[in-house]
């Protein structure tokens, strides 16, 4: 049985509409549960329509590969550590790339034989094949990498960027007398080339640049995919490679800004070799291996939260923060939330420096506790939030012997459920000593001035549903 064209180019506009829904509440933390469900009705349709279209006319290879990626797919889900998510994007990536590759040379057969591939054609498959096969390999790199199969320091070859060069004008050429005179062999030879370039452009870049990478990775395949769509007179492919192309790069932009980089250097494969690498919080915490994490993910589990423990410190103090924090605790009181405060006799920098900040903000007695009393409630806490506090909350003092905080006694958030770390830099508290705290599962760092950030939380709660 096969449908119209017509009712299967509605199916797939219908598709694309829940494509951009879906994409629409990826956005937040709250609406992304909705944004996935919109995402995979699409690709239902997608699939149920595509099964139905005239031009397929066998389904032995069509439900083998449909079986095989469902039963993989199913695995792979089942068994992913959230940990794990952005290596198992990087494959995911990297076969998109080899599905481009693979389409554009059939297609060029196919259309070959006929004698029927135009000049624009040709113009798409080249694009989509180079495209995919530097995706391909660079996503496997990025894979390797991420899994640790491959050393995640920059690999720098010499004279890299001058070979880069020579390798892309070769491209070029190879695609001008593709287009020209349809030769096959400069097709197979630039797809070979593009192959060889995706490694060495994400060979010389650093694990902690890797979040970046990915990002860019994604944008190249979803224009992969649409260069296909192309090739394939496929419309929903058009669409929807066009907005995971433009999604992948605005986000591969807003990235590289946060991490200091330039998005062109980026594309050469040129940066996290240099010095500069880590002179950012964000980038010197990814070099850690320490979790950094945004004031809307902060927010989602602050509002799933029943019981919720704010540890305010010095950083409080400085930033004024007393107040933003004050009314945060508010709007997490009116959601139901059990909110307490915990004060540690030393944190700020003078004796009972956070009680007299925290009376300043009229902040009820009965919230406040001392740190005998609110040690053993962090067990029960679903969020603990540290505002500007970092000696106070060190698991050094209890653990290290050679530090210099050993024996000092502290505030055990350690046992709660998260804790999100508001701090501006990766820079020690007043004792000089890192804080182990930062390498807990547990643990992300929230990085920014306390004040705006509480009150960027408050917003962001205000407005949660
Ligand atoms: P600290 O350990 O000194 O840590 C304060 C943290 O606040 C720092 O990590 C800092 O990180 C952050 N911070 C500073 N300004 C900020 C801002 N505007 N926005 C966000 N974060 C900001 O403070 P604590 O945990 O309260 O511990 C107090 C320490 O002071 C103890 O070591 C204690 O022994 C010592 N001390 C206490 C007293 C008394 S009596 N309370 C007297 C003297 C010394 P970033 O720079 O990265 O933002």
């Amino acid at each position: 049985m096969t449908l119209s064209i017509k009712l299967i180019s509605l199916v797939y506009l219908v598709a694309a509409a829940l494509f951009i829904f879906g994409l629409k509440g990826l956005t937040h933390p709250a609406s992304a549960r909705r944004g996935n469900v919109y995402a995979m009705i699409a690709m239902l349709l997608a699939i149920v329509a595509t099964l139905f279209h005239p031009a397929v006319k066998h389904y032995g290879f069509i439900v083998a590969g449909l079986c095989g990626g469902a039963v993989i797919g199913t695995i792979i889900a089942l068994r992913i550590r959230m940990t794990a998510m952005p290596q198992l994007v990087a494959a995911l990536h990297s076969f998109v790339g080899f599905a481009a590759v693979l389409v554009a040379l059939g297609a060029y057969l196919n259309h070959a034989t006929r004698n029927a591939a135009s000049q624009l054609l040709l113009t798409e498959l080249f694009v989509g094949s180079v495209i995919g096969a530097l995706t391909a390999t660079g996503s496997a790199v990025a894979f390797g990498k991420l899994q640790t199969l491959l050393p995640g320091r920059p690999i720098l070859l010499p004279q890299r960027h001058l070979v880069h060069l020579f390798m892309a004008l070769v491209v070029v050429a190879l695609g001008i007398d593709f287009v020209i005179y349809g030769h096959f062999a400069a097709l197979l030879l630039a797809s070979c080339i593009a192959l060889v370039l995706g490694v060495m452009l994400i060979l010389p870049i650093g694990g902690a640049d890797m979040p970046v990478v990915v990002s860019l990775l994604n944008s190249y395949s979803g224009w992969a995919a649409a260069a296909t769509g192309f090739t394939l007179g496929n419309h929903l492919l058009i669409i929807v490679g066009a907005i995971v192309g433009f999604s992948g790069g605005i986000l591969s932009y807003i990235m590289s800004r946060a991490m200091n980089r330039s998005i062109v250097s980026i594309m050469l494969g040129g940066f996290g070799a240099g010095s500069a690498a880590s002179n950012t919080p964000l980038a010197q915490a990814a070099d850690q291996h320490i979790h950094a994490a945004a004031v809307e993910d902060a927010v989602f589990l602050l509002s799933n939260a029943s019981k919720v423990i704010i540890v305010p410190g010095y950083g409080m103090a400085v930033a004024q923060a007393q107040h933003a924090l004050k009314e945060l605790s508010e709007i997490l009181g009116h959601k139901g939330i059990d909110v307490q405060f915990a004060i540690h006799p030393v944190a700020g920098r003078m004796p009972g420096h956070m009680n007299v900040l925290l009376a300043e903000a009229d902040v009820p007695y009965e919230q406040v506790a001392e740190m005998e009393d609110i040690n053993p409630e962090f067990a029960r806490a679903d969020v603990v939030l540290i505002i500007g506090a970092n000696d106070v909350t060190n698991p050094a003092a209890r653990t290290d012997a050679s530090s210099p905080i050993y024996g000092m006694p502290i505030l055990e958030v350690g046992k709660a459920k998260h804790i999100f770390f508001i701090k501006r830099s990766m820079k020690p508290g007043y004792s000089g000593v890192e804080n182990l705290l930062f390498q807990n599962e547990n643990c992300s760092l929230v990085f920014g001035d306390a004040k705006s950030v509480c009150e960027q939380m408050a917003t962001e709660l205000k407005t949660a549903a």
